[in-house]
């Protein structure tokens, strides 16, 4: 039914019926007039302020956005409807890409596809996109640098894959956090590391646990992965002096540090002590995996030594991709773009809060994801999936013997709020000891 809604008022904003500045009915008000109920209005709302064709102004209403300025999404008419037992996606790790295919994004994609041709492109990276990712992890994450410690990569785990195996001989002891990200611990096996699980807790990695004899730990210190928990300050200045007291170096994977919700995010560890911590980004949860792009900032003695490896391997980071991710970023378009997913997240975010309430949730105050405390975790998952609701367990991310039982409920994939809510009301019912 919001469905209706949503697309007549795109309708009406797209052929001039509505126009910009003009203030919408309140819910009540529409739902009193088109005869449903207010929760259809609200989600319509929803769907079109995360589409930026709306706005809030504090305290006074909804607006129609000067659309000129805002980027449309293609009404998928010809999408088929879903079917009827549709299964519900609550896995973590994928970003809404609903609001994605916008003028803005096609339009980069475009002028990219022009991109003069390069027979060798710069192992590093196109230099405009580096020059234009050190302004965004300045602006965004607290990380002053310099376009020449920025390397282009093919996302975080990619740039961490290339620094482990510039940087590491095989045997060596490395550090990752338990539980953690499987595909951190999976390149960095791949790279005959020894892997050392280190224990996390509710705040992030315990710092205090860490052996002298790592020569690198792996860490998400922003919204650790799948705990959630965002390292305090006392303990992100324990981790650093550890690693300059024993050379290793920290590679801290900030995977989704771009969403923060009640508070403003800590900056990033890099800023803390650029010598000693590598910093892996990605346009994996900003954007969709399948952008390929990611950025690595380090020394640039690390980052030349990366690149060379690369030049030998003649191994790059596709420049059409590259390209496209420069012109969202000097435009301002992913800036926009990741103000109008804050905004969404945050309302899918209250969606589960609301939906879970009086349950064990953890690690929400950013990120994607969000951690839910039962006993008997692997049954509660079972249960959900047989009843149509796929949602991850914590027992997978566990590299030494599993500590914790918890679901892992991603926010991010679910098409609705709808479905977000009726995915946790399952949740719900079969969470029941
Ligand atoms: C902790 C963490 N790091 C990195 C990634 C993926 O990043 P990329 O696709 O850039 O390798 C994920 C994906 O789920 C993740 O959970």
């Amino acid at each position: 039914m919001s469905v209706q809604v949503v697309r007549q008022l795109r309708a009406a904003m797209s052929d001039g019926r509505l126009v910009a500045g003009e203030r919408l009915p309140s819910s009540r008000a529409l739902a009193g007039a088109l005869k449903v109920s207010r929760t259809v209005v609200t989600e319509a709302y929803e769907q079109l302020y995360a589409e930026g064709w709306l706005e809030g102004r504090h305290g006074s209403g909804t607006f129609v956005s000067d659309v000129s300025a805002v980027p449309r999404p293609v009404e998928r008419a010809a999408a088929p409807a879903p079917p009827e037992r549709k299964g519900i996606d609550l896995r973590p790790g994928v970003p809404w890409v609903g609001a994605l295919d916008t003028p803005a994004w096609r339009r980069a994609w475009r002028l990219a596809a022009t991109v003069e041709r390069v027979n060798r492109p710069d192992p590093g990276g196109l230099p405009g996109l580096r020059a234009a990712l050190a302004e965004h992890v300045r602006r965004g994450r607290g990380v002053a640098c310099s376009a020449d410690r920025v390397l282009v990569t093919r996302g975080a785990t990619n740039g961490l894959d290339m620094l482990a195996a510039t940087v590491l001989r095989p045997g060596d002891r490395v550090g990752v956090e338990d539980p953690g990200y499987n595909g951190a611990k999976a390149v960095l096996a791949g790279r005959g590391l020894e892997l050392v699980p280190c224990p996390v807790d509710e705040h992030g990695l315990v710092v205090d646990a860490l052996p002298d004899d790592l020569r690198l730990v792996y860490t998400t210190p922003s919204h650790q992965y799948p705990l959630g928990g965002v390292l305090p300050v006392p303990r992100r200045q324990a981790l650093l002096a550890w690693a300059r007291r024993t050379g290793a170096l920290v590679a801290e994977d900030d995977y989704d540090g771009e969403f923060r919700y009640d508070v403003a995010p800590l900056p990033a560890l890099y800023g803390l002590d650029p010598e000693v911590v590598v910093y892996l980004g990605t346009t994996s949860k900003i954007l969709t995996s399948d952008v390929g792009v990611g950025w690595l900032v380090a020394r640039p003695d690390l980052v030349a030594a990366v690149a060379a490896r690369r030049r030998l391997l003649n191994d790059r980071t596709a420049v059409v991709p590259q390209e496209a991710m420069r012109l969202l970023l000097e435009r301002g378009d992913l800036d926009r773009y990741l103000r109008r997913m804050r905004a969404e997240y945050a309302r899918r975010r209250a969606v589960v809060a609301q939906a879970l309430a009086g349950l064990p949730l953890r690690g929400d105050t950013a990120g994607l994801h969000v951690v839910l405390a039962v006993p008997d975790a692997e049954r509660v998952a079972a249960e959900a999936a047989a009843n149509g609701v796929l949602v991850d367990t914590l027992t997978r991310h566990h590299a030494g013997p599993c500590t914790m039982s918890g679901l892992v409920i991603g926010y991010g994939s679910a098409a609705t709020h709808s479905e977000l809510r009726a995915g946790c009301a399952v949740i719900r019912h079969v969470a029941r000891p």
